[in-house]
């Protein structure tokens, strides 16, 4: 039996602790996509091993790769129960800029209920949420899966060496579903469990013009600028409607399934806390389709990056020799990552203006994902909710990514429920990345409540 009285006098007793580890944990600077970072996510690693041991999970051990370290563990209580893997990321995104945070990335302090430090909701507060709830569980023997972990320090930059690791392991991994909370509530009063998420593809763009910048006086109008024709290029990657111009794009976009109809009608009124969350006056897009649509439910192309040229005090005239940009395409159920990939390339062929060279390097990418609500593990996701939060979740989709999520499905063949507690205005990847202690506490309290019932809606 869950007691649930215990359980929440056990988290209020043991809050401030609860807390100062996380602090302690948030203190390793595990940025993963810079070089620099690399011991320190080495160090993060083994932070969360170590932490893993002390609170009682079993065959805890740390997989180093050609990247950052895999680290896992178990508790196998009872071959016969079911078996939940949870699966976190320790890696964060770069602090930068530094200038605009309010107390520094890697110095967390709490502020209004909130934490603040790189990494509270994305994902290491989200990851500890489970450490913790399974530390209680622990505590009071109270086991209704088998439950198995793994963290890895490659999300941030796509997972790169998680898939051959999932496949070369397998067996070690295998369960019956897999339980992750890296994602938002819609807020405290409207709790969601999310059941999608957007796939990726990741470009990086080079136009090349002449062999050397040049006078932009003695050239100028004759020979192609590599800026200006990636401008155009860009500028040409939307039609006015908000549509995205590569042929062929939308073939594989799927309608919502008819349960999501009455959740995309009650987003509707969420249109303007977008305005709100990041100051733009007017949402833009795809005319017709509402900010949750649009966001969670089509495509999107944004430019991440773009330079060329002079980027120095004053002015330089010059035409400058190369142009880059960085963009990505988020994907919807069914469209494929290799596909969107050759759609793209095929789009660059064939609106290169003449005199330019493009090339084309791939990045990275992941598949959309999409978990079915009559799915035990959004019923037990939501049974869960509605015990702590006293009711139903929305089911949502995010237009985040989490790409290793489909090769989890693939490879252990069991279907991942996205349980996550940050909000969407934690500015996670921004300056101030803030997690909620309320959403931290109640996170612990509720993946118990997620064990329970999927032992009794799994395998029946
Ligand atoms: N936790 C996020 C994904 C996310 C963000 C889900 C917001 C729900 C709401 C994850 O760490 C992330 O940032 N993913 C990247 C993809 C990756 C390949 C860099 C993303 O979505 O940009
Ligand atoms: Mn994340
Ligand atoms: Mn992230």
């Amino acid at each position: 039996m869950l007691n649930s009285v215990q359980l929440s006098n056990y988290i209020i007793t043991h809050k401030e602790r609860f807390l100062q580890e996380l602090i302690d944990f948030l203190r390793i600077p595990s940025v993963s996509t810079d070089p620099q970072y690399r011991e320190d996510v080495r160090e993060a690693a083994e932070w969360l091993a170590s932490h893993m041991k002390h609170i009682g999970i079993e065959n805890v051990s740390i997989h180093p790769t050609r990247g950052h370290p895999i680290v896992i563990g178990e508790k196998i209580v009872d071959p016969a129960l079911p078996t939940v893997l949870v699966y976190g990321h320790y890696d964060v995104q770069p602090p930068d800029p530094y200038d605009l945070w309010e107390s520094p990335p890697f110095q967390p302090v709490i502020r209004e209920e909130k934490i603040y430090a790189r990494g509270a909701a994305d994902d290491k507060g989200q990851l500890f949420i489970h450490l913790k709830a399974f530390e209680w569980m622990n505590s009071v023997r109270y086991f209704p899966c088998n439950i198995k972990f793994i963290f890895e320090g490659e999300e941030e930059i796509g997972s790169p060496h998680l898939p051959p690791f999932l496949t070369h392991h397998a067996e070690r991994l295998s369960c019956d579903a897999v339980l992750i909370s890296d994602t938002s509530l819609l807020s405290m009063e409207h709790p969601s469990v999310t059941i999608g998420l957007r796939g990726l593809s990741y470009f990086e763009v080079e136009f090349q013009g002449p062999t050397h910048d040049l006078h932009s006086g003695v050239y100028g109008g004759a020979v192609p600028n590599p800026a200006n024709a990636l401008a155009r290029f860009i500028a040409g990657l939307h039609a006015d409607n908000g549509r995205i111009t590569i042929e062929r794009l939308y073939d594989a976009v799927l309608p919502p399934e008819p349960e999501e109809f009455e959740v995309i009608e009650f987003m509707r009124r969420f249109d303007d806390r977008l305005k709100q969350e990041t100051g733009v006056r007017e949402l833009t897009g795809e005319k017709g389709y509402s900010a949750y649509e649009q966001t969670a439910l089509r495509p999107s192309l944004d430019v991440n990056g773009m330079w060329s040229g002079y980027q120095g005090e004053g002015s330089k005239t010059i035409i400058p020799a190369s142009a880059h940009a960085k963009f990505s395409i988020r994907l919807v159920p069914d469209q494929r990552t290799d596909e969107v990939n050759q759609l793209v390339k095929k789009h660059l062929e064939k609106h290169t203006p003449p005199g330019i060279k493009a090339t084309l390097k791939i990045l990275h990418g992941g598949d959309p994902y999409l978990l079915s609500v009559h799915s035990p593990e959004y019923r037990a996701a939501a049974a869960a909710i509605e015990d702590v939060f006293g009711k139903k979740p929305l089911p949502l989709r995010t237009g985040g990514s989490i790409p290793i999520v489909t090769h989890l499905r693939k490879t252990l063949d069991a279907q991942a429920v996205l349980l996550g507690f940050g909000l969407d205005s934690d500015a996670i990847h921004s300056p101030n990345e803030h997690f909620g202690i309320k959403n931290f506490l109640t996170g612990i309290e509720t993946i118990p409540h997620f064990y329970r019932h999927y032992a009794r809606f799994c395998c029946t």
